[in-house]
């Protein structure tokens, strides 16, 4: 949450942190702000709301703040104190000459923050960042140099954060750090930038250095040193980035949501892409470095993730255990970390994540770490904090996912489950699968189809778009897309959405139904056809409004359904990566529908970095 950058060099800066700030938007949305070095005097420019409302201001005081060639922005996600614009980042001291932006929190900045009032500090903010501006500003004091003072400052705090400072007497030097937070620099000509991500920096330079936990990094136009938290050099580490600005745009479409879901074709190819090639020759998954022994005894799997990537997770659970007959246990991460957990050496811990960054799931895979599980990741970020936990790491391939609702992602993770639990029988030699390679292949060109009919989905999105609540129902492998389904409605059009297996359905939440109820059962062909089309009987007999999600061309469906929407045949075992794309449609139109912001969901944020 919160996504930070700064820039030394000899270009206009407030350009460059109004563009990065733009590009980490994603990371949160609740206020903004920068901080920079104008003729000798540090100047902060925030504003509450979206970051329109910073970039509103900057334009009126353009002519003062571009004289600045250093800067430091912030784009924030409340923790500490509301959205206000006293609690917008940066942060300040006393004097005014130390300016501080910073991602996390300081899980000890209540005594700190006594420790420096009963030094004559005076807070201005509720939040847990202003502790850190008044420490380095004493700290500062003491020693004369700003990246001493940062790295004496860190030596007092606990919890997690990426920082960036400058000092108001120093106008060409920035110091960042990080612990449990991200942080990248990147290299330029004459200019250096740093940011808690890659699509701040990646249209300046593509040569970068990721940072550690407990490193200090100083940066000036021409040079950057690394220490580390006890003033040791480190090596630097510098590598070119593979990303290009261009998956930045929408492309032409209204949203990042909407370009993201129809990209999902070439994810599927991308995922499958060197792995899959043909339905005779088993899968190759180097990535996997587990022995192949060790991985035929396993006993046991667990998988922890939050969010969309749990519900890819127990798409995954369900193929672990009808292909490899392994038992595998999926768990919320933030539900895992609090408890005793039974993980050992001859357990294999996955982690899911797009962003790599989630505070929960990196905490639930250290733990097991810890214990001595492998580590298996797959994530969209094969360059953050998470997958540098991993003993095999998969990375995901599906390219930069801006909008907050994830998409494109999901179908990756799900396809990356396909491959692991196919790989994993073919290991065990227990099964043949080359039905399924097949469908796996032809996959992109099915959903290309329900693509093609999105104006139905549409149609139908207008129709329910004033409903309060929603219900999904599923059976078996389904049962994830309904909370999918369900998830993707509830957090970008705000209507209460829930998923249900249908069979539970009965046993209580039966007792909601009425004609305001609107229920989309999850109706794909397989063995738990008849059971989900009795239970939309028993809905249908409450006056529920019936809609369902199916690939069966019974003619017999539209006395019982109000509104259909069809997809392409498919087996039950691949069908959850079909049926997810007309739900991911169905919540994008109504959400564009009622207007809401669909990239940016209120109280949401992309990366959730705080546990
Ligand atoms: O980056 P991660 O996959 O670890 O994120 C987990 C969740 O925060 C994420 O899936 C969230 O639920 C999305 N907004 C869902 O669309």
């Amino acid at each position: 949450m919160c996504g930070i950058v700064g820039y030394v060099g000899n270009k206009k800066a407030v350009d460059i942190l109004v563009d990065g700030l733009t590009s980490l938007e994603y990371r949160g949305y609740d206020s903004s702000g920068i901080a920079v070095n104008v003729e000798g005097k540090v100047e902060l420019f925030k504003a509450a709301g979206k970051l329109q409302n910073l970039k509103n201001i900057i334009e009126k005081n353009y002519s003062e703040i571009s004289k600045s060639t250093i800067g430091i922005g912030h784009i924030r996600w409340a923790t500490h104190g509301a959205p206000t614009v006293e609690n917008a980042h940066p942060h300040s001291c006393n004097c005014g000459k130390v300016a501080v932006v910073h991602n996390g929190i300081i899980e000890n900045y209540k005594e700190l923050r006594a420790k420096l009032e009963s030094k004559g500090c005076t807070f201005r903010s509720q939040t847990d960042t202003e502790t850190v501006a008044h420490l380095v500003a004493t700290k500062y004091g003491e020693t004369h140099d700003l990246t001493e003072a940062v790295r004496l400052a860190t030596k007092e705090i606990e919890g997690a954060y990426a920082l960036c400072v400058i000092h108001q007497d120093l106008p060409d030097i920035i110091v960042a750090t990080r612990r449990n937070a991200p942080l990248v620099v990147g290299l330029g000509e004459g200019e250096n930038f740093v940011a808690s991500d890659v699509p701040a920096l990646i249209q300046y330079t593509k040569k970068a250095m990721y940072i550690e936990d407990n490193q200090i990094v100083t940066l000036t136009p021409d040079s950057i040193k690394l220490i580390d938290i006890d003033n040791n050099p480190v090596e630097q580490k510098t590598e070119m980035l593979p990303w290009e600005p261009v998956a930045l745009s929408k492309m032409g479409y209204k949203h990042f949501m909407l370009k993201e879901i129809h990209e999902q074709p070439d994810v599927v190819r991308n995922v499958l892409s060197g792995k899959l090639r043909a339905i005779d020759e088993n899968v190759i998954l180097k990535e996997v470095t587990l022995d192949r022994e060790k991985l035929k005894d396993l006993s046991r799997i667990q998988i922890v993730a939050c969010g969309t990537s749990l519900h890819a997770a127990l798409v995954g659970k369900y193929l672990i255990e009808e292909f490899c007959g392994i038992p595998v246990d999926v768990e919320p991460s933030s539900e895992y970390i609090y408890r005793k957990t039974i993980t050992d050496k001859n357990t294999l811990v996955i982690g899911v994540s797009q962003s790599g960054e989630t505070a929960d799931t990196i905490t639930a895979v250290r733990q097991a770490k810890s214990k001595g599980s492998h580590i298996l990741i797959i994530t969209n970020r094969p360059d953050s904090t998470m997958a540098r936990e991993a003993d095999s790491l998969i990375p995901v391939n599906a390219g930069i996912e801006v909008s907050v609702a994830a998409t494109k992602s999901y179908i990756a993770q799900l396809i990356s489950f396909y491959l692991l639990a196919i790989y994993m029988a073919e290991v065990k030699g227990v099964t043949d699968l080359s039905d399924l390679k097949h469908e796996l292949i032809i996959l992109p060109q099915k959903i290309e189809k329900v693509l093609a009919h999105k104006e139905d989905i549409q149609k139908l999105a207008r129709k329910f778009a004033n409903f309060k609540d929603f219900i999904f129902i599923a059976r078996g492998i389904n049962f994830p897309t309904a909370l999918e389904g369900a998830l993707k409605l509830k957090e970008i059009s705000y209507i209460n959405a829930t998923g249900y297996t249908a069979g539970e359905l009965k046993h209580g939440p039966i007792a909601m139904l009425d004609d305001s109820m609107p229920v989309l059962s999850i109706l794909m062909s397989g063995k738990v056809y008849d059971k989900i089309l009795s239970n939309s009987e028993e809905a249908k007999a409450r006056n529920a409004r019936m809609i369902a999600l199916t690939d069966s061309t019974d003619t017999k469906l539209d006395e019982l359904f109000e509104c259909i929407i069809r997809v392409p045949e498919i087996s039950e075992i691949l069908s959850p990566a079909l049926a997810v794309i007309p739900l991911q449609l169905l919540a994008y139109y109504i959400s564009e529908f009622l207007g809401k912001d669909v990239d940016q969901p209120r109280n949401l944020a992309k990366s959730v970095t705080v546990e």
